[in-house]
């Protein structure tokens, strides 16, 4: 049993499942509407618990009524959130418009809670963990805590670079592991994974997930693998896919995996999630 803390946000989704994506302008009705609790480093905490590692999550919290939500649902599923710093503030929440055609799902985020800071993650006592992830946002936040945990004390560092965000590139000799988006990608006009990969400068160990085309991975002697996407029978909900991708990566390296090992169950949870709602097993 590993003990891992995911450092990030934690949401509210409410989600509408649609017939197809609807047109600007247009008006549709929703076929079901779900209110779950998501966020990148909430989701990839609660699939470890799921995994059987002892999950934390840090973050800010905000100080309004809807919070205890988030709280009761880390309380089901085992993860720990005592290091959460309360804050002022409502809860992020995310109005997700789910595709039953395509399983796509399109986000329209809201929040009103500020970043979490290195001020308070400075604060903690890091000793009892043997990993912690971050989700790539505000940099300069991000650039002490993870000198902090690495630093401080000696814990290997993983990093989810999930969007573009100015300057987040020099977070990257900070990692031990680098989980890339497509999206990430896409967005800086790179096609070709395997050669973003090999660019990349050595030392750390990266993945890049591509959907339907699988994700690939570099270890950290440079060695570059492909690993095919596990499909569904049906894309049921893609919506948090990614956060159970890298759950299932920190579950194999912080076990010492090899980087095809962790892969591959990194693609299955992945996969079989994208065939359910919801990124809770039960
Ligand atoms: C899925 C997710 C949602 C959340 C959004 C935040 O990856 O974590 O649960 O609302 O992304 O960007």
């Amino acid at each position: 049993m590993a003990r891992i803390l995911c450092v990030g946000v934690a949401t509210l989704d409410i989600i509408n499942q649609v017939a197809r994506y609807p047109q600007e302008d247009s008006e549709v009705r929703a076929l079901t509407q779900a209110r779950r609790v998501g966020g990148n480093a909430a989701n990839t905490a609660t699939v470890l618990a799921q995994l059987g590692d002892q999950a934390a999550w840090a973050g800010n919290l905000g100080d309004r009524p809807e919070v205890e939500r988030i709280c009761g649902y880390f309380d089901r599923y085992g993860v720990d959130h005592d290091l959460a710093q309360r804050v002022n503030g409502g809860v992020p929440t995310s109005y997700v418009t789910l595709s039953r055609e395509t399983g796509s799902r399109t986000i329209v985020h809201f929040r009103d809670l500020p970043e979490y800071r290195a001020e308070h993650f400075l604060t903690l006592d890091l000793g009892l963990f043997e990993w912690v992830h971050f989700e790539g946002r505000a940099v300069s936040e991000l650039t002490h805590m993870m000198a902090y945990a690495r630093g401080r004390y000696g814990l290997p560092v993983s990093l989810e670079v999930e969007k573009p965000r100015e300057g987040i590139e020099a977070l990257f000799e900070h990692a031990d592991l680098l989980l890339f988006s497509g999206d990430y990608l896409r967005a800086r006009g790179d096609r070709e994974p395997a050669g973003f990969l090999q660019a990349l400068p050595p030392g750390a160990a990266a993945t890049c997930t591509q959907g339907a085309r699988g994700a690939w991975g570099r270890d950290a002697e440079g060695h570059l693998i492909h690993a095919p996407a596990w499909r569904p029978a049906r894309v049921i909900d893609t919506l948090g896919a990614g956060d159970v991708f890298n759950a299932g990566m920190l579950h194999g390296r912080c076990r010492g995996w090899s980087m095809a090992q962790a892969l591959e169950l990194a693609n299955r949870l992945a996969g079989e999630k994208c065939g359910r709602e919801g990124v809770t097993i039960g």
